[in-house]
């Protein structure tokens, strides 16, 4: 039987790793989220289910609950995030549209689609949420609460930890 020389073995790893780079889709039109100020103590339900419940900041009210709700036969994106439920939902859970990606990686927003779907344009499965701008959308402030809530260890609880040593950049740089 014939070996396959080590330089063809290696140039498949290479394809494969670069498939597998290609699959997740670098995120991309990603909003600048640097320069702000971080959130240290975080409460899951007052901010993360605020956010979901109602994120609108032009007078009106507008909740990623409005299409994320439970409806039969299915909330949009497959994502119930009711309050009560949304935690459950999304940690170390798959993305119902792309399972090779979770929702929340503790710890790694920018691995976590949530994070992704609010932050960029193509955010590498689906569109930006929330879906064509509904309600003006969030700001970059409420986009990295998301973000901090996530590298604080997404916790369902109030987490207050410093996380961030001062050097560290915050968020996609485009
Ligand atoms: C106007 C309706 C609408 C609003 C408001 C909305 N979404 Fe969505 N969302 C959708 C639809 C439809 C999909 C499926 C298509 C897609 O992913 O682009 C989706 C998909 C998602 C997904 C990915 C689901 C999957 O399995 O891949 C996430 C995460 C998500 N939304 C989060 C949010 C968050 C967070 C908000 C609020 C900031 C929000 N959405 C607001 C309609 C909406």
């Amino acid at each position: 039987m014939r070996t396959r020389p080590a330089s063809a073995v290696a140039t498949g790893i290479v394809l494969a790793l670069a498939a597998t780079l290609a699959h997740a889709g670098a995120p991309q039109g990603c909003t600048r989220i640097a320069d702000i100020p971080p959130n240290y103590a975080i409460s899951y339900g007052a901010a993360l289910q605020g956010l979901f419940d109602d994120y609108a900041t032009n007078g009106g009210s507008a909740g990623c609950v409005d299409c994320h709700f439970a409806p039969p036969p299915m909330p949009s994106g497959e994502l119930d995030l009711s309050a009560g439920v949304s935690w459950g939902h999304l940690v170390g859970v798959p993305s119902a549209e792309d399972p090779g990606i979770l929702y929340v990686v503790p710890g790694r927003p920018q691995e976590s689609l949530l994070f992704r779907k609010v932050n960029c344009d193509t955010p590498g499965a689906g569109a930006r949420m929330p879906l064509d701008n509904y309600g003006g959308g969030l700001l970059p402030e409420q986009q990295a609460l998301i973000y901090d809530w996530i590298a604080n260890g997404a916790l369902p609880g109030t987490s207050n930890t410093v996380f961030r040593d001062g050097f560290e950049i915050r968020g996609f740089v485009p």
